[in-house]
C-alpha cells in the first residue's frame, strides 16, 4: 500500500505545485512509483510546472464521473517512467469534486503507487479539504511571512480534524516546508526567522528551498526543478527533505547560513 501526501497551505502561491512536482519527481527517480494528483480543479497548473500539459486527455473529474478510467487519465512522465500525473479539469469546477469519487480514486493509486502526492489547491474550502482527506503525511508549504504562517496554522487545525486520520483519532504525521526563502531578506530583516516560523507553528522541519531563479527556468522548461537542474540550490534542499520524508534524520541547513538544524531537535516537538 502506497502512502498519501498532501501538499497544503491556505495562502496562495507559496510553492506547492513546485513543490510536488519537485519531490515527486525526487522520489521517483529513485525508483519508487509515484503518482502526483492535482486537485486544483479550474486552474489546472500541474501539468505545465512537468511538462504534460499537451498529454492531457482526461482528468480528476473525468474518472471521478466515471467518463474514463484512472488508466486513461494518468500520464507517464515523459523522462521517468516511475512518476505520473493526475491532472486536473480546467473547465468544469471544483464541485464536480465528491467525496465518494476521491476516496475511490485515492484508494485505487494507494494500490498501485508507494507515493500518491496530491497537490492541494490554496483555501481553507472544499477542493483543500478534499485534497487532505485520505493523506498519511501532510507538507505544509509555509513562506516566511506572517500571512503565509497564519495560513498555515489554520491548515494544521484542518489537518487535525478533518481528515479520515482524525475522525479515526489518529495522528496525522505533518511536516513543514519552508519555501521561497532568501538569504539578502532575512539578513535585511524583512522575512520572518526560522526559528519563529518553527515556534509558531510546531511541527519538524522538512526543508528549506531557497528562492532562486532555478525555480522559475524550470517552470518555464517544463520540467520539475529536481529533474531539469538536479544540482541547483533549490533541487539540493528537495532531495535532501525526500531524504527527511523517508525517515532519515539530516540536518536541515538555513541557505546562506552555516547554522543547521536537527530534525530530531524539532521532531520533538512533533504535533
Ligand atoms: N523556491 C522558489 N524560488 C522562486 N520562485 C518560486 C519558488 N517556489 C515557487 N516559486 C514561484 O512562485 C509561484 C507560485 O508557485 P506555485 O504555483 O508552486 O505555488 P502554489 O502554492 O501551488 O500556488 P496556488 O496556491 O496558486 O496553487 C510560481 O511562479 C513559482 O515559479
Ligand atoms: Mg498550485
Amino acid at each position: 500500500m502506497g502512502k498519501v501526501v498532501v501538499v497544503t497551505s491556505g495562502k496562495g502561491g507559496v510553492g506547492k505545485t513546485t513543490s510536488s512536482a519537485a519531490l515527486g519527481a525526487a522520489l521517483a527517480r529513485g525508483g519508487e512509483r509515484v503518482a502526483v494528483v492535482d486537485f486544483d480543479v479550474g486552474l489546472r497548473n500541474l501539468d505545465l510546472v512537468m511538462g504534460a500539459e499537451r498529454r492531457v486527455v482526461y482528468d480528476l473529474v473525468n474518472v471521478i464521473q466515471g467518463e474514463a478510467k484512472l488508466s486513461q487519465a494518468l500520464i507517464r512522465d515523459k523522462r521517468l517512467e516511475t512518476l505520473h500525473l493526475l491532472p486536473a479539469s480546467q473547465t468544469r469546477d471544483k464541485d464536480n469534486l465528491t467525496p465518494e469519487g476521491v476516496e475511490a480514486v485515492i484508494g485505487a493509486l494507494k494500490e498501485s503507487f508507494d507515493w500518491v502526492i496530491c497537490d492541494s489547491p490554496a483555501g481553507i474550502e472544499r477542493g483543500a479539504t478534499l485534497a487532505m482527506r485520505h493523506a498519511d503525511v501532510a507538507i505544509v508549504v509555509t513562506n516566511p511571512e506572517v500571512s503565509s504562517v497564519r495560513d498555515s496554522d489554520r491548515i494544521i487545525g484542518l489537518l487535525d480534524s478533518k481528515t479520515v486520520k482524525a475522525e479515526n483519532g489518529e495522528r496525522m504525521e505533518k511536516h513543514l516546508l519552508l519555501t521561497r526563502y532568501s538569504p539578502s531578506r532575512a539578513e535585511r530583516g524583512d522575512m520572518l526567522k526560522v526559528d519563529d516560523v518553527l515556534e509558531i507553528l510546531s511541527i519538524p522541519l522538512l526543508g528549506i528551498i531557497p528562492e532562486s531563479m532555478d525555480v522559475l527556468r524550470a517552470s518555464n522548461l517544463g520540467a520539475p526543478v529536481t529533474l531539469a537542474d538536479e544540482h541547483s540550490a533549490p533541487a539540493l534542499a528537495y532531495f535532501d527533505a525526500v531524504k527527511r520524508l523517508r525517515g532519515e534524520n539530516l540536518p536541515v541547513t538555513i541557505p546562506g547560513e552555516k547554522r543547521s538544524f536537527f530534525g530530531k531537535f524539532f521532531g520533538r516537538k512533533a504535533a
